[in-house]
């Protein structure tokens, strides 16, 4: 009876497997006929992208070579050609299509990317891996049915907000952090990466809710990683109906978010009294238009999805790379410690942009390591930059190869501080610096993530010194979505004495 139950179950299960996997081939073999009927080859009304027609021929050896000597994206493309060597050959713009049929477009041309992101940005559509991220958060209110991105900027630019409350609040978070560094320290050596993405699910949460409630750190990690994870899923992004086969992967996900949105949605109807929370100003300003949980929960989800990766990917290239350079370390040691000596408990906020060396270091850190893969799909035929995009292609770039073209940088794969300073010591912007991305759609949270970037920095710098272990550039992590994340990063770790005012409290 048993046995033929069991039998039963699994029929069931490998023919719901079978036919939603058909199904999906079905759909987007449809899909491709109408959707994909602007061929790459056909347009006529810009230049033809160069098209590379064998596809993605990985190669493992290479790959990891790439990974471990440029940190080149994940893909090695054929001939074994890095995409940035494929883009240079190719003036910037080359083409590929999937198994399916889906055109890729990847660029680094900047008056490409400029029509792209800034100029036609009505005929681009923000949207990753067939839509995977729409389960995380929906990007139209449910209620309002308005674009959540709206609300999103509006808030972004407020979450700077100086509150002394709230810093002391961070401050201790920070210092959470130290412990946790002071606990390795016997061992003489951390992984500040893992410690460092560990820990951050709390300052995001904390930014948005005004507390880090018990259990949700876990929760949050999990769905944030599942989600990631189904982001970069090759069958994710070839075949729009993979996200509805029930794998183990996305049927993790799909648990994972749903609970982490329903603790969430629980959270949005309390009493939320910190007045510099994204929840507390989405209640208060009703211009936001944000009049119902629902609605709230998507934009909150939204601030939890960005911005996480991305402020701890960059503090920790910047660790390893002061941690490669004893010297230039002490001398940003001393400028925040000199800060943290100098301020008070009003200004200690209010005047981190006083901070010129460890500004312009973390500038650097985001030109060689800008960490967010950009993403559009194209709505409607265009000619960008002189190329036919046809509707359909996902757009794919990285500042990465913006930032480290050799047309337009010197010895772009140095770590070179100075390239933000002028001759008279004042900060520049350079041209062809976007780690932000650009136009409308662009990042909102720069502001955020230089003020955080800093706290951690000061905190960091002013309590412990470190070093790197081995010249080698640590591996990057395998990630469609955030090529630039370092997998490991373990540094020799020692404390900085008895320097500031702020270092002797955690060793107390
Ligand atoms: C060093 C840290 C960060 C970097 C390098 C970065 C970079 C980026 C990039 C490249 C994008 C994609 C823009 C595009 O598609 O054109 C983006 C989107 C976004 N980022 Fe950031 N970001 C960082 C930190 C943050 C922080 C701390 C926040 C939170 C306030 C944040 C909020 C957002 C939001 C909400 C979006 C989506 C905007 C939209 O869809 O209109 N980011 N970020």
């Amino acid at each position: 009876m048993l046995t033929s139950l069991r039998s039963k179950a699994v029929i069931i299960s490998v023919s719901c497997l079978a036919t939603s996997t058909l199904i999906s081939l079905l759909y987007d073999v449809l899909r491709r006929s109408k959707i994909y009927s602007a061929d790459l080859e056909k347009e006529k009304k810009g230049k033809r992208i160069p098209y590379l027609t064998s596809f993605l021929k990985l190669d493992l050896q290479n790959l990891r070579k790439a990974l471990r000597e440029g940190g080149e994206v994940v893909w090695l493309l054929c001939f074994h050609k890095t995409v940035g060597e494929a883009l240079r050959e190719t003036g910037g713009i080359f083409a590929f299509s999937s198994p399916a049929g889906k055109p890729f477009v990847i660029v680094n041309n900047e008056d490409i990317l400029k029509d792209i992101l800034v100029h036609h940005v009505a005929r681009y559509k923000k949207q990753h891996a067939n839509g995977i991220l729409e389960l995380f958060r929906k990007t139209t209110l449910p209620n309002s049915q308005s674009p959540a991105w709206r609300p999103v900027h509006k808030l972004a630019s407020r979450m700077c907000f100086h509150s002394v409350e709230k810093e002391q609040k961070l401050l201790s978070l920070v210092d959470e952090l130290c412990v946790m560094i002071k606990k390795e320290e016997d061992n003489r050596k951390v992984n500040l990466s893992a410690l460092l993405t560990d820990w951050y699910w709390k300052v995001t949460l904390f930014l948005v809710l005004g507390e880090v409630p018990q259990g949700f750190p876990d929760a949050y990690r999990d769905a944030w990683l599942a989600c990631i994870d189904r982001l970069s899923s090759p069958l994710i992004n070839s075949f729009f109906f993979y996200k509805f086969i029930p794998t183990p992967a996305n049927l993790w996900y799909r648990y994972t978010t749903w609970k982490f949105r329903k603790m969430m949605m629980k959270k949005m109807d309390d009493d939320n009294k910190c007045d510099w929370s994204v929840v507390h100003m989405m209640l208060q300003d009703k211009e936001l238009n944000l009049e119902t949980s629902e609605d709230r929960l998507e934009v909150a989800m939204e601030f939890l999805f960005t911005g996480t990766t991305s402020v701890t990917s960059t503090i920790s290239w910047l660790m390893w790379h002061l941690s490669d350079n004893i010297k230039l370390q002490d001398k940003v040691a001393q400028e925040c410690i000199g800060y943290q000596a100098n301020s008070t408990e009003e200004s200690f906020v209010r005047d981190l942009n006083k901070l010129q060396l460890l500004e312009v270091c973390l500038k650097e850190t985001l030109r060689m390591y800008s960490p967010i893969h950009i993403g559009r799909m194209c709505k409607h035929d265009d000619v960008a930059g002189g190329y036919s995009i046809p509707q359909g292609a996902d757009i794919m770039t990285n500042m990465w190869w913006v930032h480290r073209n050799e047309d337009n940088w010197k010895d772009p794969n140095k770590f070179d501080p100075n390239r933000f300073l002028d001759s008279s010591g004042n900060i520049v912007k350079p041209d062809h610096y976007y780690p932000f991305s650009m136009g409308l759609r662009g990042c909102p949270g720069q502001a955020v993530a230089f003020y955080i970037s800093k706290l951690v920095v000061i905190r960091l710098l002013s309590s412990f010194r470190f070093s790197s272990q081995s010249q080698q550039e640590p591996l990057f992590k395998p990630s469609l979505m955030l090529p630039n994340t370092p997998a490991e990063m373990n540094l020799a770790v020692a404390p900085r004495g008895d320097e500031g005012k702020w270092s002797r409290k955690i060793s107390s």
